[in-house]
C-alpha cells in the first residue's frame, strides 16, 4: 500500500511520516507549498505523479479563533481542498482518509447526560463556532461523493510535533508560579500516535465510513493541565475558571467528548487518558 500525505509539516502529518518510516511502509508527503489543497491543478499533478494507493489528509485550517474573521478562508481550506481531494481520489483511484473534529457536533452542557459515552459518529451536526462549520462542510463534501474514504474525528489533539495543549502547559509552566485554566469544556484528549496507529489498523481491515478516536473518560482542560502537571513533576498553583473569565473569540463547546464504541466494536482498545499522556511526556522528554 502506497501513502500520499498532505499537510505533512503539521502535528497529525509529521506523526504519520514517522509512522510510515518505522513500518518501511512507501509514501511522498507534501506540505502546504508544494501541495496546496486549496489548489485543484496542484492536488491533481500530484496525486498523478504519487499514484498513492491511500491519500492521508492532514491538511487543514485549524486556527479556531482566527476563522471567525477568516471563514471563507477555513472553508476554502476545510471545504474546498477536500472536494479538489476527493475529486483527485475518484480520478485516479485511491481511498482517502480525512480527519475531522469533535467541533462538528453542538456541545451542550446537557448532551453531556445525553451521551454520557459521548457523541456517537451519526450523531446530530450543530457546529458552534466558524472553523467547526468549515470542518463540517468537509464532511460533508465526502458523505455525498461516492468515494472510498474512511473520516476519522479526533478531539483535543496532542503529540510530539507542533503546537497542542500539553506543549503549551508545559512552556507556561516554566515562567509562572500560578495558572488559570477553564474547568467547564468537558472532552477527552486524542493522541496523535495513538489515532495514526489505530487509522492504520482500519486501513489495514479494509474499513470505511466514519469513526471516531478519543481517549477514554471525560475530563476538563483544567483537569488534563493537572495530571499533566502531576505526571511532569512540575510545582505550579493551578485556578480552575470558568470559560466566561478566559474569553475567546470562537464559542467553544462546554460537552465534545466523542464516542469510542464503534471503534471498540472493531476490537481496537481505546487508550485510557492518563496512559496517553504519560507515552506523550515519555516522548517528548526524548527528544530534549
Ligand atoms: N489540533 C486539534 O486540537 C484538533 C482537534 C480536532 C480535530 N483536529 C483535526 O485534525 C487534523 C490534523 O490537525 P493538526 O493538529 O495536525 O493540524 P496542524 O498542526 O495545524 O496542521 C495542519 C497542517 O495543514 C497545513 N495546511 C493548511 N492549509 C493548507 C493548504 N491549503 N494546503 C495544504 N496544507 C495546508 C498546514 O501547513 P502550513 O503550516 O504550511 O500552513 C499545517 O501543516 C485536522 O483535520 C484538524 O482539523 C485537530
Amino acid at each position: 500500500m502506497k501513502f500520499l500525505i498532505t499537510g505533512a509539516n503539521g502535528q497529525l502529518g509529521r506523526e504519520w511520516i514517522q509512522f510510515l518510516e518505522l513500518k518501511g511502509k512507501p509514501f511522498d508527503a507534501f506540505g502546504s507549498k508544494k501541495m496546496d489543497i486549496t489548489d485543484s491543478e496542484q492536488v491533481r499533478n500530484r496525486i498523478k505523479e504519487c499514484r498513492p494507493d491511500v491519500v492521508i489528509n492532514c491538511a487543514a485550517y485549524t486556527n479556531v479563533d482566527e476563522a471567525e474573521d477568516k471563514e471563507e478562508l477555513a472553508h476554502s481550506v476545510n471545504e474546498g481542498g477536500v472536494e479538489h481531494l476527493v475529486n483527485a481520489c475518484l480520478d485516479y483511484n485511491c481511498k482517502l482518509v480525512h480527519f475531522s473534529t469533535d467541533y462538528v457536533f453542538p456541545g451542550n452542557f446537557e448532551d453531556g447526560s445525553k451521551f454520557p459515552d459521548g457523541y456517537p459518529e451519526d450523531g446530530e451536526k450543530r457546529p458552534v463556532n466558524a472553523y467547526g462549520r468549515s470542518k463540517r462542510a468537509g464532511e460533508i463534501v465526502i458523505e455525498k461523493s461516492e468515494l472510498d474514504c474512511l473520516l476519522i474525528r479526533v478531539s483535543w489533539l496532542c503529540g510530539p510535533f507542533g503546537n497542542n495543549f500539553v506543549k503549551t502547559m508545559l512552556r507556561l509552566a516554566e515562567t509562572r508560579d500560578e495558572l488559570s485554566v477553564v474547568d467547564d469544556q468537558k472532552g477527552s484528549p486524542s493522541f496523535t500516535f495513538d489515532v495514526v496507529e489505530k487509522t492504520f489498523q482500519l486501513l489495514n481491515a479494509g474499513k470505511s465510513g466514519v469513526y471516531h478516536i478519543s481517549s477514554k473518560e471525560r475530563i476538563s482542560w483544567a483537569d488534563f493541565a493537572e495530571e499533566i502537571f502531576k505526571q511532569a513533576n512540575v510545582e505550579i498553583t493551578l485556578h480552575r475558571i470558568p470559560s466566561s473569565e478566559f474569553p475567546t473569540k470562537a464559542k467553544r463547546p462546554a460537552f465534545s467528548l466523542l464516542s469510542n464504541q464503534k471503534l471498540e466494536k472493531e476490537g481496537l482498545k481505546v487508550v485510557a487518558w492518563k496512559e496517553g499522556l504519560s507515552v506523550l511526556l515519555e516522548k517528548l522528554n526524548r527528544s530534549l
